[in-house]
């Protein structure tokens, strides 16, 4: 059972946006796209870097992109979609609780 944190309110993070949020000592960024929410470690597995100063990429299976080297990371499970990235990012549950955004860890 996640331990469930309140990060923002619903209304502040608009669609296809990545918002980062330290919570528990851990970087995470939380991400919509369209009505989807989504939460992933922000620290790109290649080299270090936060990837909400990547790119979002939207459309079926949504990703994102890191700006260092280009890795992309499938969303829904954090695995890479390309290199040179190996290793999934963490994803974390989401849900809306009367009209705030929380993050299960
Ligand atoms: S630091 Fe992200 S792909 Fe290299």
């Amino acid at each position: 059972m996640p331990e469930w944190r309140p990060v923002c309110a619903d209304r502040d993070l608009p669609a296809d946006s990545m918002q980062r949020f330290t919570l528990a000592g851990d970087e995470i960024t939380l991400i919509r796209v369209g009505d989807e929410l989504y939460a992933v470690d922000d620290t790109c597995t290649h080299g270090a870097v936060s990837l909400s100063e990547g790119e979002l990429i939207t459309g079926e299976r949504p990703r994102v992109e890191c700006w260092l080297h280009g890795s992309e990371f499938d969303l829904s499970t954090g695995q890479p979609t390309c290199l040179p990235a190996t290793v999934a990012l963490r994803t974390y549950p989401v849900r809306i609780v009367e009209d705030t955004i929380e993050i299960g860890l």
